[in-house]
């Protein structure tokens, strides 16, 4: 079950929409990739001056200790449900620098067995048109 929920009424925002499209769909695929069963919810907010979005899954998660390594280019986790589903390791890497470019922040906040949370921080830059609108 896929679900998203995104908040009414959110801000027209600035950047690089095919390279944000991009970062979603890693993270989207990264969730359908590795969770075999339960959900995937994506949620979009706008909060203090940020878009907030947030791809949480119920796959197999990840432990502490691969938490910031699964951001450099070429790392997989070492683990069976990995090895078995290929890959090549750049789209957290890839997604990390976009993010970055546009001033925000990628963090993932997960439980070994229990599912992740990767969570998108990205300044507004809003179009000024909107925000009269
Ligand atoms: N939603 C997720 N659940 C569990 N592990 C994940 C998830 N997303 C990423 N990972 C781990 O981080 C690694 C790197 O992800 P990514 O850079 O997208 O590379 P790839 O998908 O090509 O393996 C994955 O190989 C996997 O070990
Ligand atoms: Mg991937």
């Amino acid at each position: 079950m896929l679900t998203a929920t995104v908040a009414e009424k959110l801000p027209i925002g600035r950047g690089d929409e095919r390279r944000l499209t991009q970062v979603l769909l890693n993270l989207a695929g990264n969730a359908v990739k590795f969770t075999e069963t339960g959900a995937i919810d994506i949620l979009a907010d706008a909060v203090d001056g940020h878009f907030e979005i947030t791809v949480r899954d119920t796959g197999p998660g990840i432990a502490s200790k691969d938490q910031a390594l699964i951001f450099e280019e070429f790392q997989q986790v070492d683990s069976s449900s990995t090895k078995q589903k290929g890959g090549t390791g750049l789209g957290l890497a890839i997604s990390k620098r976009i993010v970055e470019m546009h001033g925000g922040t990628i963090e993932v906040e997960s439980v070994l067995g229990s599912g992740s949370a990767f969570r998108l921080k990205i300044p507004m830059r809003v179009e000024e048109s909107a925000e009269a609108a």
